[in-house]
């Protein structure tokens, strides 16, 4: 055990640091020319994405944080409809499936029941095809499917995701982007995405030099109760994806929000004893996002940005952490990061059982 953890405390830190070799491993020899090759979704590759006219995404956990990311992107960038949702409402719900519809399941394990199970509701349903986004190639979801594009994230141990949950959004955006040049994305749009695919290992093992500084951060959380996660587009399922890790391995009752719901509800709660962490990098919901904090900073909330550079300057707050600064498809990723070490040095602090939390299972094979 102490020799597969190397120099690392905890399996979870480990996998944190390995996301750069995760990623490039996800990306080795999909990319080509600076063009994503279609032949990774299989030999008909071509022929089924002219044919889709939705795409239906469908996982638990944190996989389904990254299929909600993903329906932000092939929305955007393929301008087709795309629902992402949580397989254990799915499979009881009696989904309504159009012509034309690709049904995507994402999984870490390949064998959650509940996702099982909808994939199995699926092909009884008279998708186009049955995609699987998953990490181990032997595994029940793999088998069921007609077309898998491998995560390359390697064992993941500690039962809270981390390279699995970043090498899904590499893989989907790799099949997002394919997706949408096939429907006709403007050229330049389509190679900037790539190029920002290509990037990420290096982006990301620039932003794992913050940890020293989350570390230090994080004992401002230690002894709270609660904490409330913002963000705005692709960086909402990646602020419920900061609340979840937090959660499950600190025991702190964190939540997200998208913030434009701030005053619909969330803004009673903020105090001082609640910590705000906000995912903000630059975007085009930058400003509304920002406008948001400020309405948190009046209310004498504890707030905690975690920025880019284009946006650091702008925030006229202690508490900012600097990442990368990156685009549409990179950013989602990038931003992930800080919140993994801010969760796993949180949970070190409260001193539980990092890589096993109480009561939860690494693959929940049973409804
Ligand atoms: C469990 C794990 C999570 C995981 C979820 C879905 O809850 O603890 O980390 O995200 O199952 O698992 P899957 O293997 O389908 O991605």
């Amino acid at each position: 055990d102490a020799v597969e953890r190397g120099e690392y405390r905890h399996y979870m830190l480990k996998e944190i640091h390995e996301q750069p070799q995760a990623l490039a491993d996800t990306l080795e020899g999909r990319i080509s020319g600076g063009r994503v090759l279609t032949q990774i979704l299989g030999v008909d590759a071509d022929a089924l994405l002219a044919q889709t006219e939705a795409v239906h995404i469908v996982a638990c956990g944190t996989s389904y944080h990254a299929g909600l990311v993903a329906r932000y992107w092939i929305e955007s960038l393929a301008g087709i409809p795309c629902t992402a949702e949580i397989a254990s409402e799915y499979r009881y719900r009696n989904p309504v499936v159009r012509p034309g519809t690709l049904f995507v399941s994402i999984s870490q394990s390949g064998e959650t029941a509940d996702t099982l199970a909808a994939l199995k509701l699926a092909k009884a349903r008279g998708y186009l095809a049955q995609l699987a986004v998953c990490n181990v190639p032997e595994s029940s979801i793999v088998r069921e499917s007609s077309l898998v594009l491998m995560t390359r994230a390697g064992p993941e141990i500690g039962v809270a995701s981390t390279k699995a949950f970043t090498t899904q959004l590499a893989a989907l955006g790799l099949f997002a982007l394919a997706f949408a040049h096939a429907k006709g994305l403007d050229e330049a749009r389509y190679l900037d995405g790539v190029r920002q695919l290509e990037q990420l290992p290096g982006l990301v093992a620039e932003t794992l030099k913050l940890d020293a500084e989350i570390e230090a951060l994080a004992a401002d959380f230690a002894d709270k109760q609660h904490a409330l996660f913002l963000g705005r587009g692709t960086h909402w399922p990646v602020a419920m994806e900061g609340a979840l890790k937090l959660k499950e391995i600190s025991y702190i009752h964190a939540e997200a929000y998208a913030a434009g719901e701030l005053k619909h509800g969330p803004l009673a709660l903020v105090d001082a004893d609640m910590p705000v962490i906000a995912v903000a990098p630059n975007d085009a919901l930058i400003d509304k996002l920002l406008s948001n904090l400020e309405e948190v900073r009046t209310r004498g909330g504890e707030l905690y940005v975690f920025a880019d550079h284009d946006v650091g300057s702008r925030v006229d707050d202690s508490r900012t952490l600097v990442m990368p600064a990156c685009g549409e498809i990179a950013a989602p990723v990038v931003s992930t990061i800080p919140l993994q070490l801010l969760s796993y040095h949180v949970a070190v602090l409260r001193g539980t059982d990092v890589d096993q939390p109480r009561n939860l299972a690494k693959s929940v094979t049973v409804e």
